[in-house]
Parts: structure tokens; sequence; C-alpha cells
């Protein structure tokens, strides 16, 4: 009895040492990896350990889909929010030493929550603080930090000029880091392309921890960032863009349609010219469902949403031309600088300020998924769509139109490869209200159940989808070490033809796999 009382109390010390061990050997090596920070980097970096009474609040302020912010969620050893280039030279520096992963979040807007989650020990740099905007109107170019918004370059365009502009998405804080380069469309990629089809130059912090530019870099990595997903190549410090000229006064309108009211005819005939349209046209359909109200029962709703780069009455001319079952009367448009059809069109009336966007951030549970349609749906096929959105609640999609520019970019000139041979890119969305909730599987479920409904009427060979609408259901690896055959799965969805040839820049450029997650881009000589 004495005996194994002494037994186990020899065992609970031993316990008790190793419990103990392991947290001083963790905590030596955190040690030294924040003394080589310190090693490599002249002044002081801002760093974030769990223990500091900010930590949750940085790591969670900028994360746009709640259901990455929960207790299993696996979270940061550190957070390095750099002030300066070479704090990124030195994370990465460090990082690499000292067998971390690295991953790197601008404006935080992931749809699998990739760039500050991980499975295995991560640091996360949170480079939102490197938003520095430089803007050139004698040659039209800018500088523009990586950890920018979409809204705070168009805001800062729109403060030194109104005849320029940029293509960029809807929704103002998504950061340029993780948006550029991923392609990033808006409603002026009709006439001038995605943002990444407007980047002439980048400068990007490699593997070695060296700062490159478009020229030391080379082709190669320059074409792979724009529009191959960043997180793969190295961590982008800035972007130089192209700026576009906006006319003086644009016109908007949104015109709503129930399926009472013919929408299903009027969305049919939409498949047929909205991507042959003048390319100053931009009209997209948002979808959703509206849920019964006393005395009206239950039905889907299209928004028809514009952006016309002219007048409003050369506007009605070219509806009533293609479209006149639309009935768009003078009445319905809205003239307006171009700037101020920025919050119209992530929602907002249209003199709200940026402040105010910013104060509105999206955020909620979401699941996101996307296709491309290549010949016009039926009407019995939009039938079933309609069907679909009626059966869970809090669904919607978007019908995000193609052709002009879009369709005259060649399908390598940078890996965004879904060009002429697209008409229009669907999304498919839906949120809930709670964590774990019966709505959360529900709608889940909804998207994949629409997904599959959706087969016989999108891209085939491969099924295209589009890589800032990120979806981890296409296949993932959960340390990121992915094969080429595994990566392939997804990668000729996101990418066609140009996988391979990101697949050889990143065997040159990161052969060891330092910069990976999920549905990275892996390193094999082909
Ligand atoms: C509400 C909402 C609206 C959206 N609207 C549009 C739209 O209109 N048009 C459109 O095209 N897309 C849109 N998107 C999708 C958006 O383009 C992508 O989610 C994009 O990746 C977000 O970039 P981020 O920097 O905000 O995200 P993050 O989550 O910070 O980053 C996304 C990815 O990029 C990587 N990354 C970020 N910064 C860097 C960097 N500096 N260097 C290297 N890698 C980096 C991250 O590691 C991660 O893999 C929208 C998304 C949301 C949630
Ligand atoms: C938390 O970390 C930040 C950034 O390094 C630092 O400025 C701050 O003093 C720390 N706060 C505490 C309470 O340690
Ligand atoms: C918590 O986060 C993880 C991802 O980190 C996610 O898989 C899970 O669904 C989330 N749980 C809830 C209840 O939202
Ligand atoms: C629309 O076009 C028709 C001819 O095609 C013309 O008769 C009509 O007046 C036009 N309506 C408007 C509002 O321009
Ligand atoms: C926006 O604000 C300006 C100045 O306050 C005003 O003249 C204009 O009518 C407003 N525009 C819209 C579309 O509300
Ligand atoms: C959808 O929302 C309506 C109104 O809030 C509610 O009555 C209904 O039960 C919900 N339906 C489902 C499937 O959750």
């Amino acid at each position: 009895m004495k005996n194994s009382i002494s037994a186990m109390l020899s065992l609970f010390q031993i316990l008790v040492f190793s419990v103990f061990a392991l947290a001083t050997a963790r905590s030596a090596a955190d040690d030294k990896f924040l003394k080589c920070l310190s090693v490599h980097s002249k002044m002081t970096i801002p760093v974030y350990t769990p223990s500091n009474s900010s930590y949750t609040s940085v790591l969670q302020l900028p994360i746009k889909d709640l259901r990455f912010l929960n207790a299993t969620t696996p979270k940061p050893k550190f957070i390095i929010a750099p002030v300066h280039e070479s704090h990124v030279q030195a994370a990465v520096i460090c990082c690499r030493k000292h067998g971390l992963q690295i991953r790197v979040r601008s404006g935080g807007h992931d749809f699998e929550g990739l760039s500050y989650t991980s499975h295995v020990p991560f640091v996360l740099v949170d480079i939102a603080d490197l938003k520095s905007i430089n803007i050139n109107l004698k040659d039209g170019t800018a500088w523009v930090g990586a950890g920018a918004t979409v809204g705070q370059l168009l805001y800062k365009i729109a403060e030194k000029s109104q005849s320029h502009g940029f293509p960029a998405g809807l929704c103002a804080t998504v950061g340029v880091g993780g948006h550029f380069s991923g392609g990033a469309y808006g409603n002026l990629n009709r006439k001038y392309g995605l943002s990444a089809d407007n980047i002439i130059d980048a400068t990007i912090v490699n593997v070695n921890g060296k700062i490159l530019n478009r020229k030391t870099m080379g082709e190669n990595l320059f074409w792979a960032i724009r529009g191959g997903g960043g997180a793969s190549f190295g961590v982008i410090l800035s972007w130089k863009i192209k700026l576009v000229p906006v006319p003086p006064t644009v016109t908007v309108f949104r015109l709503l349609r129930t399926i009472e009211q013919g929408v299903t005819d009027l969305v049919h005939k939409w498949q047929y010219i909205a991507n042959k349209f003048h390319e100053d046209l931009h009209l997209r359909l948002s979808i959703r469902k509206l849920n019964a109200s006393p005395g009206v029962k239950q039905t889907v709703r299209v928004s028809f949403v514009a952006l016309f780069l002219g007048k409003s009455e050369q506007l009605l001319q070219i509806m009533n031309q293609s479209y006149p079952e639309l009935g768009l009367q003078p009445k319905d448009c809205i003239e307006m600088p171009w700037i101020q059809s920025v919050p119209y069109f992530a929602g907002f009336p249209p003199n709200t300020s940026l402040q105010v966007q910013e104060m509105n951030p999206f955020r909620i549970y979401f699941k996101g998924k996307s296709d491309y349609v290549v010949q016009p749906i039926s009407k019995t096929g939009l039938e079933g769509i309609w069907k679909a959105l009626l059966e869970v609640n809090n669904t919607a999609m978007a019908f995000i139109p193609h052709g002009g520019r879009m369709s005259r970019i060649p399908e390598t000139e940078i890996p965004f490869p879904h060009r002429s041979d697209k008409m229009y890119l669907v999304e498919y969305f839906t949120s809930w209200a709670e964590a774990g909730s019966e709505a959360a599987n529900m709608n889940v479920d909804w998207t994949r159940k629409l997904y599959n409904y959706m087969t016989p009427h999108v891209s085939k060979s491969p099924r295209a989808q589009y890589v800032n609408y990120r979806d981890l259901d296409l296949g993932q690896v959960k340390v990121g070490t992915a094969t080429y055959a595994q990566a392939k799965v997804w990668g000729i969805k996101y990418f066609k033809n140009n996988f391979d040839r990101l697949v050889k820049v990143k065997s040159k450029v990161d052969p060891q796999n330092f910069f990976r997650n999920e549905q990275s881009i892996p390193p094999v000589q082909l």
C-alpha cells in the first residue's frame, strides 16, 4: 500500500516535472524566436503573445467570417504587426529559422479563414499597418501598401482627382494584399478588367527575407502573384497600379423584380445581353430569398444593379434598345460622381463616407462558393435555382457579367484564366446567426446541394471557380503539403492550365514550401 502510494507520488512528480519541463522548453523556444526578431530588426517589432491583453482583439477584430472566431479555432503563437518593411523581413527569417509556419493577413476576408488559422504552430503576420498610398497623377499610377483596404485606396484617389479611378471589389474593407493577388473584380471589370490586370509593379519579401521588385523578382514571379494568390509565394508589401479614367458623372440604378413580376424571363434574357452590352455598362444580379410577410407569400427577388460610365440619357437609350423588358425609367436613374457609386454598390446610400462604411464592417457567419456559366441556363434551369433558394433562409446568389475587356485578355496573361469562354460568374452565399446552430449545418449543406444541382448548367472540365472565393470543399491538405496530384484537383478549377506554370514558379522561388496553406501551390519539378 505504502509502496503503491509512493509509486503514484513519484509518477505524479514525473508528470508534473515533464509538464513543467515542456512549458519551460516551449517558452525558451519562444524567447529564442523573440530574440531572433530583435536581432533582425533595428526597430522594435510589435509582437503580441497570448498573454498580452491586446492579443485577442488584435487577432479577432479583422476576422470577417465568424465561423473562424471560436474557442476551437487554432490560434497563433505570436501576432506580428509590422509597421516597417524590415519587420516583415525579420518575421520571415525568424519563422523559417524556428520552424514556425507563417500566415499573412491583410484585410481578413478570406472565405475559409486561411489568413489567420492553421493546423500547425504558426505566427500571424498582420500587415494592416503597411498601408501607405502614394498617388502620382502625372503618370496616372499609384503605389499602394498591401495592408491598405480597397476603400482607403479608392477614396484617396478620389481626393486627388475626380477623373481617375481603379477597378476593384465592392466592399470597402477588403484588403488589397489578398484581394489583388487573387485577381479582384468589381463593377469596372467589363471596361478595365480585374485589379490584377492593372498592376504594373510590386514589392515582395521572398523566402530568404529579401525585398524584391518587378525587376529583381523577374517576370515569372511577377506573373504568379497577379492572380495566383499571394500566400504561396511570399509576403507582398506593395503594388504599383495603373489608374483608369472615369467620367465626371456616372449613372446607377437598382430595380427589384420578384418571381411574380416575371423575373424568370428577365434573368433568362439578361444572360444573352449582359456580357455583350456596351462595356461602359455593368449590370449585375443579386438574387435572394424574401421571407413571407403579412399578406405576401415568400418569393425570390432579383436586384438588377447597374453602373454606367456616363449620363442617364445614354443609359436609357441603351436599355431601351437592348433590354426594354426591364422597363427602366428616367426616375430610376441616379447620376453621381464615380466615388459615390462605391458605397452605393456596397449597399450603402450614395453619399456614405468611408468612415461610416468602416464602422459597419461586414461580419457574419457565412459560407460561399463560386461557378462560371458558359451557356445561358434554360428557364426551367432557373426555376430550379429559385426552388433551391426558397428551401432555406438567408440564401443568396450573385450573377456577375463578364465580356468587354474581360474577354479580350488572353487566358495566360495572368494566372486568373476565366476570360472569353465565360459569360458570367455565379456566387453562392449563405449566412446564419448562431455558431454551430442547426441553421449553420442546414445553410452549409444548402450551398453544397445547390452546387450539385448546378452541375449541368455551368462550366465543365474543369468546372471553374474563382480563387478569391476560396472553397475548401474542393479539397485541401491540412498541413499544406499537397502533392501535385492533390493540388491539381482544386488548382485547375481556379487556374486552368496556368496551374502548371504556377507550380513551376513555386518550385523555383520556394522549393522547401515555406509559404503554404491548405490550398497552396505545391513545389514540384515538372
Ligand atoms: C464581404 C466580402 C466582399 C467581397 N467582395 C469581393 C468583390 O467584390 N470582388 C472580389 O473579387 N472579391 C471579393 N471578395 C473576396 C476577396 O477578394 C477575397 O476574400 C480576398 O482574398 C480578400 O483579401 P484580404 O486581404 O481582405 O483577405 P485576407 O484574409 O487577409 O487574405 C486572403 C488570402 O491572401 C493572403 N494574403 C493576404 N495578404 C497578403 C500579402 N500581403 N502577401 C501575401 N499573401 C497575402 C492570405 O494569406 C490569404 O491566403 C469579397 C469577400 C468578402 C468577405
Ligand atoms: C502588447 O504588445 C504590444 C506590441 O508589442 C505592446 O506595445 C504592449 O505594450 C503589450 N502590452 C502588454 C500589456 O504587454
Ligand atoms: C469553430 O472554428 C472551426 C475552424 O477553426 C470551424 O471548423 C468550426 O465549425 C467552428 N465552430 C463553430 C461552432 O462555428
Ligand atoms: C424606345 O425605343 C422605341 C423604338 O425602338 C421608341 O419608340 C421609344 O420612344 C423609346 N423609348 C424611350 C424611353 O426612349
Ligand atoms: C450627395 O451629397 C451632395 C452634397 O451634400 C448632394 O448635393 C447630392 O445630392 C448627394 N447625392 C446623392 C445621390 O444623394
Ligand atoms: C425562415 O424565417 C421565417 C421568418 O423569420 C421563419 O418563420 C421560418 O421558420 C424560417 N424557415 C426556416 C426553414 O428556418
